[in-house]
């Protein structure tokens, strides 16, 4: 390996290493500022619950996926197989962490091919950030035999960065130009900063129709940056973004034109009930099945994953709600920090 290889490597263990480190949430997700309102007399049993989903044309069994983290190192190829044979068992979709590695150095490409082999019949997402060409992401997308793209949009990451991309201009043209010519669904997504209504809208005016506002509340990128360097001069940035909670209800004017996803901090399975009640399709976990795989092995994260979907249908008994449908017409309770947020966007 050269040592630009080397580096990169390097920065993808670092990634994961501080991930694992950031046990406490480093800031609120703000779903405790959301509320269900209990129904007592259930009109069903629980097997007659039914959260399947669809992201456009892929169908999901459970509405939940193993969301981007890593690859490009061989640590992180373990945790991709890992997390491959995990998505395998319980049908979930799985996405790999940004491709680009593997895009400049062919060495690494093992580190993201071995979710397909683990996995050859699930359903598999490639991830690239926005400014790779369109060449560059059907490669990935053909690496893995994807079937969806996700591009990560991460600017304050990049910029606190040292190393990081200080050239955005392009990002817009080539999202367009990938979702128009990937011939797989295009998910746009964030890495824990959220999405406000004007990111979305202007994506929806791109043509993108899958979205990930991967809001803050979980992994914080902005306190990763700064703890993998010894001058930790942007650390005041730890609470920067929309938490999902509140990107979710910046999307709510979407739902109808985009499929909405929802990431970033999900802990529980109320916290995932709460992202279906606000619109979203489906929800995706980082930290918590990177936690799961390498602190408990691949059985008990397999196990983690049933038992979040069966306390998700136990959920939706108590709201009375038997499908993601009906979930979203259920009531929902804003606390005031939320409500007033949501007051003085008026976005509806
Ligand atoms: C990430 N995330 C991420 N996202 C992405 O699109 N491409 C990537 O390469 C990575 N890399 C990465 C590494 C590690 C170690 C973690 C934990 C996360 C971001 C991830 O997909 C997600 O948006 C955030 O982590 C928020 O979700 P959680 O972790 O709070 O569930």
């Amino acid at each position: 390996m050269n040592r630009e290889t080397d580096l990169r490597s390097q920065r993808k263990d670092e990634h994961v290493r501080h991930a694992l480190d950031q046990k406490a949430a480093v800031v609120d997700s703000d779903f405790n500022h959301v509320h269900f309102v209990h129904q007592s007399i259930p009109s069903f049993n629980l097997d007659e619950v039914d959260l399947s989903t669809c992201i456009g044309p892929l169908k999901l069994s459970q509405p939940l996926y193993i969301n981007a983290m890593t690859g490009g190192s061989e640590w992180t190829r373990t945790i991709n197989s890992k997390l491959a044979e995990v998505a395998s068992a319980t049908g979930i979709p799985m996405a790999v962490g940004s491709m680009h590695a593997a895009l400049k150095h062919p060495e690494l490409e093992n580190s993201f091919t071995v979710v397909r082999d683990r996995n050859p019949k699930g359903l598999v997402f490639a991830n690239v950030g926005a400014d790779v060409s369109l060449d560059g992401a059907k490669r990935a997308i053909e690496l893995i035999q994807a079937d969806a793209l996700q591009i990560h949009i991460n600017a304050p990451q990049e910029l606190i960065m040292p190393e990081g991309d200080r050239n955005f201009r392009s990002w817009l043209e080539n999202i367009e130009n990938i979702v128009r010519h990937a011939g797989i669904p295009v998910i746009i997504k964030e890495v824990g900063f959220g999405m406000s209504w004007e990111t979305l809208q202007t994506l929806k005016d791109s043509g993108v129709r899958y979205v990930d506002v991967s809001g803050k509340g979980g992994t914080n990128f902005a306190s990763i940056e700064n703890a993998r360097r010894e001058h930790k001069d942007m650390d005041y940035l730890k609470n920067w973004g929309l938490s999902t909670a509140i990107s979710l209800l910046e999307a709510e004017p979407f739902v109808s034109d985009m499929s909405i996803l929802a990431s970033g901090g999900i802990k529980t399975p109320l916290d995932a009930m709460k992202c279906l009640a606000l619109g979203a399709k489906a929800v995706g976990m980082s930290r918590t099945m990177l936690e799961q795989v390498e602190y408990n092995g691949i059985e008990a994260a397999i196990e983690y994953i049933s038992q979040f979907h069966h306390q998700m249908c136990k959920i939706a008994i108590m709201i009375n709600a038997r499908t993601i449908e009906e979930i979203t017409q259920r009531p929902i309770v804003l606390s005031p920090e939320i409500l007033s947020w949501q007051k003085q966007r008026a976005l509806h």
